[in-house]
């Protein structure tokens, strides 16, 4: 486990790009996995100013996102692709037939779980990009999650629900279920880069780095993993 330590949020973006660019200039056509939130923007931007700067390209290059919500149309500003496509794919030349997110209106989920995973066994991931939850979680596999899963749908507690209606009009639009890749498609990647930013994190990165390889943090199943990096900012990385 590789772990450093930002002291802006422009280092911070630094630092987690520099794991990226490598990767991409080794291979052009390599496999990024991808993830939403907060924490990877000061990265997407990154990648936007090199993409602008020096001309790297991501026209060969494929993307798995880690999820997305269920029954949101894409064009919805909170849908996973929209927020993708507004950080990052509209503004660097990837072709967008070599995008992956789950498809969150799929009229059989179950069915669409299994064509994600398929698509999963047959990549290999490069660069895995993660961000950790304030309870340990990574992607939407919440604490309890086997450290085996494949995608999957995961239905939202009401914590959560009432923690994102503040981005959508009304508590009833805000999606009650998600697709989620699973831990153990998550593992698979090559090299796995996670992101942590905040003091609200702190707790959940001291567990995922000391405490012991255990469910009640999915995100302490990185310590298994052969090549992790993990990006923090200071408050993040306050109890380590
Ligand atoms: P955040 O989400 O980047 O918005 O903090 C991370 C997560 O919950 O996985």
């Amino acid at each position: 486990m590789k772990i450093v330590i930002a002291h802006s949020e422009e280092e911070f973006g630094k630092l987690a790009f520099a794991e990226i660019r490598e990767v991409v200039y080794q291979d052009p056509a390599c496999t990024l996995g991808l993830a939403t939130g907060s924490t990877p923007i000061p990265l997407y931007k990154e990648m936007v100013k090199d993409h602008q700067e020096n001309g790297t390209s991501y026209g060969k290059v494929r993307t798995f996102n880690l999820d997305e919500y269920v029954g949101l149309p894409k064009e919805h500003p909170e849908s996973y692709i929209s927020f993708m496509t507004r950080n990052l794919f509209s503004h660097v030349d990837i072709d967008m037939k070599n995008v992956n997110i789950p498809n969150g209106l799929a009229p059989d989920i179950t069915a669409e779980c299994a064509r994600y995973s398929s698509l999963l066994d047959k990549v290999s991931v490069d660069v895995q990009v993660l961000g950790i939850g304030a309870n340990g979680h990574i992607a939407f596999n919440e604490p309890g999650t086997p450290f085996d899963s494949k995608t999957h749908q995961v239905f939202l507690t009401q914590k959560t629900i009432s923690d994102n209606a503040r981005f959508f009009d009304s508590i009833d639009q805000v999606p009650k279920s998600a697709l989620t890749m699973g831990i153990g498609e998550i593992m698979n990647a090559k090299k796995l880069l996670m992101l942590a930013a905040g003091s609200n994190k702190a707790d959940a990165v001291y567990k995922m780095i000391k405490g012991p390889v255990d469910p009640s943090c999915p995100a302490s199943i990185l310590q298994k993993h052969p090549d992790v990096v993990i990006v923090l900012d200071r408050a993040a990385a306050a109890k380590l």
